[in-house]
């Protein structure tokens, strides 16, 4: 077995590989990737195989995709230039002759109303598209994508947000990883299907600031406002106004639901339960 991990220089991508070597695959069979193969040397050093793979390369990665039985393709960070890299990630594939592919998605991405869905959309259709076998992992929300949050707690008290009654199934980065790990250690048991990966437990933002207070040992309070306050007040804070309108927009879809499900399949995948929010916040802590 042959299996190449995209973006093994970021934190996901990193825990996969972690994952899948504690789980006992063999260091040789696992090829680690990113644009700057300096950041894998410590895995290099383990006996992991690394490769320069840059999605705006196409050439880099069929090199780095030659001969895997499977890759994980991990989403990149470059929001709103992911379907064309994705797409050179995807034809990379079926050119080099990969077996398998696994895609890291987002949540009800065919249906989702939220900000992030339209790329992760138009990736699935390229993958259904391409005759590749594969197994799309939608992924819900990161717990710790609150760290900045509970920064912010920790100095005034109060978490800023206009996702309202909005609840949030999040889990941990370990937990979705440890499904990426799953699916990459038998891929034939997963061919061809998709997972509405998310936390066993959708909380609410009261939750939340209740968590994040027992973590800090001080009293948070949530400070729920309307997106166009929230906006104003992320400006005021020094943020350019198009990463405030993403902010604003990941609260709206928030508040719409976009991450509230509770599939339960993220637990079954993994063969434990999610990682409670209150246990991540703590960590971070
Ligand atoms: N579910 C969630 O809550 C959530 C939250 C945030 C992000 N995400 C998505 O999940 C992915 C993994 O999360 P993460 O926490 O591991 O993010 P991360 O730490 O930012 O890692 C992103 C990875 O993508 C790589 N990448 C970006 N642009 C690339 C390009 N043009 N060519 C090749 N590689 C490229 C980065 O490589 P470099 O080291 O070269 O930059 C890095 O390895 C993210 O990229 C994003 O799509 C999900």
């Amino acid at each position: 077995m042959s299996v190449v991990i995209t973006g093994a220089t970021g934190r996901l991508g990193r825990l996969v590989v972690e994952d899948l070597l504690a789980g006992g695959l063999p260091a040789d069979q696992i090829t680690a990737t990113g644009r700057d193969t300096a950041k894998l040397a410590d895995l290099a050093a383990q006996g992991v195989r690394t490769a320069r793979a840059d999605f705006g390369d196409p050439a880099s990665l069929k090199a780095a995709f030659e001969g895997a039985d499977t890759v994980l393709l991990v989403s990149g960070s470059e929001v709103g230039r992911r379907v064309d890299q994705h797409r050179n990630a995807v034809e990379a594939a079926r050119d080099a002759g990969v077996g398998h592919l696994v895609y890291t998605s987002v949540l009800n991405a065919a249906e989702s109303s939220l900000i992030l869905a339209p790329e992760h959309k138009a990736t699935e259709e390229i993958i259904l598209a391409s005759g590749l076998t594969h197994t799309l992992l939608r992924n819900g929300w990161y717990t710790e994508n609150y760290e900045q949050q509970l920064q912010q707690a920790r100095e005034t008290g109060a978490v800023l947000t206009s996702a309202g009654a909005g609840r949030v199934a999040s889990a941990s980065r370990p937990d979705y990883a440890a499904a990426a790990a799953a699916v990459l250690r038998d891929p034939a048991a997963h061919a061809d299907r998709v997972y509405e990966l998310s936390g066993d437990t959708a909380w609410t933002f009261d939750e939340l600031a209740a968590a994040m207070g027992r973590a800090l040992g001080r009293e948070v309070v949530v400070h729920d406002v309307t997106p166009e306050g929230h906006q104003a007040a992320l400006i005021g804070a020094g943020l350019d106004e198009g990463t405030a309108r993403f902010v604003v927009g990941l609260d709206t879809g928030t508040r719409e639901g976009g991450l509230a499900s509770a599939t339960g399949e993220l637990s079954r995948l993994i063969g434990r339960p999610t990682t409670p929010m209150a246990e991540t916040l703590a960590s971070l802590a």
